[in-house]
């Protein structure tokens, strides 16, 4: 089992909630980039890979030679043949027919669009670039060239946002009938326009909402299996979920990630000097770390605890600080035990991070 995920950095316009690492597009640049991403990758010739994520950023910003010449490449270099999953991320505005054709021609199985809200004015408030209308276009274009595989990212509890409101927007939501919903309640991100001109949220009233979404969305078939994502039947991300067991990936691109030969790495979040850094041969990682048996385990648990069906075997807990946390956790119930399998317990999901900082030493 080996992913990949690619990172493309870059955006039209920046969104006022966003910290995720992009530049501004810039075409000139972008050619340089693909081209040393590819150059780089190239050290993992022949590596069999059975998911691709390209995130981003906004991958489909790129223009349809540029999309072309990324895809090729990674068919040149991975062995790709055990591909289950290849998931494409898209922006509503810069979708196309062209490219939708191009990104199945090459294999991609598998569509994640961002909607973010289904209100005009919410979207603008967002500093999102489409309306809910450029959406339904992009999305209806992405079934019409045979892709049923699509994830829609939304957020929720923004500021005026009330019960009713959401409620509304889970109900327009559920009418796309997509397979898989990723669901993120509006975080406040340091260096962000929200984070500088005070923009503050509801902890009460996203709890509110985040409940109520795991009853409509139940009720209408979809399968919490993560902390935010919600999936049809046989809809889980296969990559996503490999993430979440601890599994490990190939992170390419400036500002990726990666968890390859048991090192935990980062590369360098700025496109020229990730560009320069390649042509000259050096190293451009900005963290890199061994990952020992121990903390492995912690990983583990912290990352699997997450999938909220299958939870983490038991025999991770072995440590004895594991040990310790989880009988305690199985005490005040915030965790449960299934067969051998530890599961966060339903009603503590929305405080997730709380309850699994206790296994971090
Ligand atoms: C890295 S973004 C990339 C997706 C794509 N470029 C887009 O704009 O739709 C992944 C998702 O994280 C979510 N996200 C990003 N920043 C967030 C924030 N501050 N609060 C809540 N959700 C956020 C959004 O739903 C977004 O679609
Ligand atoms: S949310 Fe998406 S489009 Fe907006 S800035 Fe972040 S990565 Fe770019």
């Amino acid at each position: 089992m080996l992913g990949l995920y690619i990172h493309i950095p870059f955006c039209k316009q920046k969104c006022f909630y966003c910290n995720f690492f992009s530049e501004k597009y810039d075409t000139v640049l972008v050619d340089k980039y693909i081209d040393a991403l590819t150059d780089y990758a190239v050290q993992f010739k022949n590596k069999k890979i059975d998911s691709i994520y390209i995130g981003g950023g906004t991958p489909s910003v790129l223009s349809l030679k540029q999309i072309q010449k990324l895809l090729q490449a990674l068919n040149n270099i991975f062995s790709l043949s055990i591909m289950q999953e290849f998931t494409f991320e898209l922006n509503p505005e810069s979708t196309s027919e062209s490219k939708l054709k191009i990104l199945k021609n090459y294999g991609v199985n598998r569509l994640s669009i961002g909607l973010q809200s289904v209100e005009d004015k919410s979207l603008k408030f967002l500093g999102r670039i489409h309306g809910f209308k450029a959406f339904c276009t992009a999305y209806d274009m992405a079934l019409k060239e045979g892709f049923s595989n699509i994830n829609i990212d939304l957020i929720y509890g923004l500021p005026g946002q009330n019960m009713q409101d959401w409620e509304k927007a889970l109900e327009k939501v559920l009418l796309l009938n997509s397979q898989h919903l990723s669901l993120y309640p509006l975080s406040i991100e340091q260096s962000t326009s929200f984070f500088e001109t005070g923009i503050s949220t509801n902890d009460d009233i996203q709890r509110d909402m985040y409940d109520k979404t795991i009853e409509i969305l139940a009720e209408n078939g979809y399968n919490h299996y993560e902390v935010s994502n919600w999936a049809k039947r046989d809809g889980e991300s296969f990559h996503n979920s490999n993430y979440w067991r601890n599994f490990e990936y190939i992170g390419l691109g400036a500002g990726a990630a990666g968890y390859f030969e048991r090192r935990r790495y980062k590369n360098v979040a700025n496109v020229q000097r990730y560009i320069n850094l390649i042509k000259n041969n050096v190293d451009l990682k900005t963290e890199n770390e061994y990952i020992d048996d121990k903390l492995y385990k912690t990983e583990t648990i912290i990352l699997g605890l997450r999938l909220l069906n299958e939870g983490v075997n038991i025999d991770c807990f072995s440590a004895y600080k594991h040990y310790k946390t989880l009988s305690e956790c199985l005490k005040d119930k915030t965790l449960k035990k299934e067969n051998n399998k530890i599961k966060i317990a339903k009603k503590y999901v929305f405080v997730f991070n709380q309850i699994v900082s206790k296994f971090i030493d």
